[in-house]
């Protein structure tokens, strides 16, 4: 499949100026930087290695592997290796931490870089979406060659011949956009699974939060183009896709022919040859009952909902501008989990946003409690400038968010554990990922609620999905037996 992309490129004539057309135009400038990347390579002696780092979600993940699909077409090898000819580092920036570990990184870079001149660094993500960011690294790391944002990836080959042809720093950010560009090539971290952008930006605004800022307003891909891109995958050999978007559930609202996220996943499950469905993230307020009809009633649709809760507080939940109660959402997880019984819920948490107070924090815990997460990701609120939260004044104090997030910590754990042991003793499919990354004679495998299981077994069993008996429960994951 990936030849089709490289009889595109060679397609393409260096004598015209390049086409205004996209992603034609992309094209053209990836026969323009294998040119480069070749003739660099010439000189050295050697293939030119690219070391790409992706923090963050799983669009960003998905990001990452469009660029990689780029890379590699244009002829550089990748490597895990930082020490590399060109090193891209693919940013998050909602939390201050992940921001602090870019920072950090760079300094180590700047060593490296110094060592080896002809070395190229660029820059990604959201974080660069923000303009107080850009400002830092123009000022404190001018060793840095090229800056790019959330928009304009699709420009990524553009973006890289601008890159060679100029001693300075590149910078190319947009504020926002409406477009969409398909038929780029796509190289994947995995053969047998992969992400698939359904829509693109955020517009709820919940008030901590600089996604909509970073990623701009809500766009939908067209159905036909999600579909042709699934078969073209599970042509490709994938077993199983997960749909992406910020808020799956206000899928197709701004289409021309407006479709609901359930319509979309009635067609995707038509595609034969394709295992399982995944998707990610749905926001509360806007689950329909539809959606859990058709989860209810699919064979492909994983036994598996990722549901942000947030806060447990509706005052909190108020303040967050999410639009809905603590009491709705106990009574979506209930309707969910009486649709749909043998389904693992799991969650999203912050702790420490502005005015919250211990009481708040035991709403949450009841919440957890009765809802019964199989696993929930605690994060301790961070103040993102320009978000409403960052001007609240009530900010909590370090020491009280502790208090709290310890508190929640451990509910979360002992509930999730117990949860999760349910399944000892069944024998259930999981689809082989990958090596376990402790012990080589152990196989690593997600069943369709996304529990992992490690087993004996062997490679030749990656991408398969195979029956597997939960013999033992360790807390999050499973050790298992390959039933016959
Ligand atoms: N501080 C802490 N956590 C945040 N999240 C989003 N913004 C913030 C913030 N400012 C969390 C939410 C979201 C997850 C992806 O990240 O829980 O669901
Ligand atoms: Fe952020 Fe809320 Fe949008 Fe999720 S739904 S990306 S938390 S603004």
């Amino acid at each position: 499949m990936n030849d089709k992309y490289i009889d595109r490129i060679e397609a393409q004539d260096l004598t015209k100026e390049p086409p205004t057309e996209e992603p034609d135009r992309q094209y053209y400038f990836m026969k323009k930087c294998r040119e480069i990347v070749k003739k660099k390579s010439e000189e050295l002696g050697r293939p030119l290695t690219c070391s790409l780092t992706s923090f963050g979600c799983q669009m960003n993940a998905r990001d990452s592997e469009k660029l990689a699909g780029i890379l590699e077409k244009v002829g550089y090898e990748l490597t895990e290796d930082e020490n590399a000819d060109f090193v891209i580092y693919n940013t998050c920036t909602v939390r201050d931490n992940a921001n602090q570990r870019v920072y950090g990184r760079l300094g180590h870079l700047n060593s490296l870089k110094k060592k080896n001149p002809h070395m190229k660094i660029a820059l990604c993500g959201c974080m660069m979406q923000e303009p107080s960011v850009i400002e830092k690294i123009r000022q404190s790391y001018r060793f840095v060659d090229l800056i790019f944002g959330t928009h304009n990836i699709y420009k990524f080959a553009e973006l890289l011949v601008n890159m060679f042809e100029t001693d300075s720093m590149v910078v190319d950010i947009w504020e926002d956009t409406d477009q969409i560009v398909e038929d780029l090539p796509v190289e994947r971290k995995y053969s047998f699974k992969s992400g698939i952008n359904i829509m693109f930006g955020c517009n709820n605004f919940c008030s901590y939060c600089i996604v909509p800022y970073v990623r701009g307003r809500e766009r939908s891909r067209n159905p036909e183009d999600i579909l042709h891109e699934i078969e073209s995958l599970v042509a490709d050999g994938v077993v199983e896709v997960m749909l992406l978007g910020q808020n799956v559930n206000s899928y197709g609202k701004n289409l021309e022919h407006p479709m609901t996220f359930a319509q979309l996943l009635r067609e995707v499950e038509k595609i034969e040859g394709l295992q399982r469905i995944r998707f990610m993230t749905s926001h509360p307020k806007d689950l329909s009952d539809e959606l859990i009809q058709v989860m209810k009633e699919s064979k492909k649709i994983c036994r598996h909902l990722h549901l942000p809760l947030q806060s447990g507080s509706t005052r909190i939940l108020n303040a967050m501008n999410r639009h809905y109660t603590k009491e709705q959402y106990l009574a979506l997880a209930e309707k969910i989990r009486k649709e749909i019984p043998d389904i693992a819920i799991t969650t999203d948490i912050i702790v420490g946003f502005p005015g919250e107070e211990p009481c708040d924090v035991d709403e949450t815990i009841d919440v957890i409690r009765r809802v019964q997460y199989d696993n929930a990701f605690t994060f301790i609120y961070s103040k993102r400038t320009g978000t409403p939260a960052a001007a609240m004044e009530n900010q909590v104090p370090e020491a009280v968010v502790k208090e709290g997030f310890d508190r929640l910590l451990k509910v979360v754990q002992d509930t999730a554990r117990e949860r999760v042991s349910r399944l000892e003793g069944q024998v259930l499919d999981a689809l082989v990922e990958e090596i376990n990354e402790q012990d080589e004679s152990l196989m690593t495998g997600r069943l369709s609620n996304n529990t992992i299981v490690h087993f004996k077994g062997d490679k030749s069993l990656i991408g398969q999905i195979v029956p597997v008996y939960l013999k033992e429960c360790h807390g999050f994951y499973y050790l298992g037996e390959i039933w016959r």
